[in-house]
């Protein structure tokens, strides 16, 4: 059985880098203790070397938030590429997270992002998501076209290395998570858009994540009833005794 995996996307918090290490301690601490659940928290860069442990650490990782689009090295201020996010020990990287995307990331520079983490042996977490509903269902043609743009062009051996995020953009920092049964019927269909563009081994075998006011209340019916293979949460990250929870109830489903 392949471990389920919850993801914690910090965005730009906390505030020092004090702070950053007594979150990751106790995540670290927790994770030690699960049996079927891996744990990653996604600090903002200047904290990431400080999360990394300096031995490996039973069902804990650390993961980056972005990458630059750029490959290799060269005159390319305040970027990051992917090989040195390697060299710190991260071992996932979101990419095209939507905050990002509504700063300029689009399909084109998230399937080069995509591209670069892979080359550089890390697992990107690639977010999708519509950002509105339409009675007519026209979101999941966009959603399609979402995932086509980004991934579309990507070599077929790569099928099976790439984690999907779903997130519905209106439910990221939302009073409500989607409903689970919603979450249940759109991981089926990002699966089946996955089918199309790598193999249907790779349909079925991704690790799709839901992502969206996620907290460690409304955790384990998402894992249920969405039947997802894990979470990508926010604001519930950084609230680190809710985080730690979080992780207990999903390693009990
Ligand atoms: P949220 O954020 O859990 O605060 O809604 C999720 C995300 O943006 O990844």
């Amino acid at each position: 059985m392949t471990k389920k995996l919850i993801v914690g996307n910090w965005k730009m918090n906390p505030g020092t880098v004090a702070e950053a290490r007594r979150i990751a301690g106790k995540v670290k601490r927790a994770a030690v203790r699960l049996e079927h659940t891996e744990a990653v928290v996604c600090p903002p860069f200047p904290y990431i070397l400080p999360c990394v442990p300096r031995r490996p650490v039973g069902n804990f990782c650390v993961g980056a938030q972005t990458v630059s689009a750029e490959a290799g090295g060269g005159p390319h201020t305040g970027e990051v590429g992917a090989a040195m996010l390697k060299d710190l020990g991260v071992s996932y990287v979101i990419v095209g997270h939507s905050e990002q995307r509504a700063m300029g990331d689009t399909g084109v520079t998230v399937g080069k992002k995509v591209k670069n983490v892979l080359e550089a042996g890390l697992t990107p977490i690639v977010c999708v998501g519509e950002s509105a509903r339409d009675p007519e269902g026209a979101y999941l043609e966009n959603l399609k076209g979402q995932i086509k743009e980004c991934l579309g062009d990507m070599p077929k051996k790569y099928g099976r290395e790439i984690i999907i995020a779903y997130e519905p953009v209106w439910a990221i920092g939302a009073k409500e998570a989607m409903a689970p049964e919603q979450i249940y019927e759109m991981s089926l269909f990002v699966k089946k858009v996955l089918a199309d563009i790598f193999t249907p081994e790779a349909g079925v075998k991704t690790t799709v994540l839901y992502g969206g006011s996620v907290n460690f209340r409304n955790a384990p019916d998402i894992m249920r009833v969405g039947k997802v293979d894990g979470l990508l949460v926010g604001r519930e990250s950084v609230n680190v005794s809710g985080f730690v929870e979080l992780l207990k109830a999903v390693d009990q489903i």
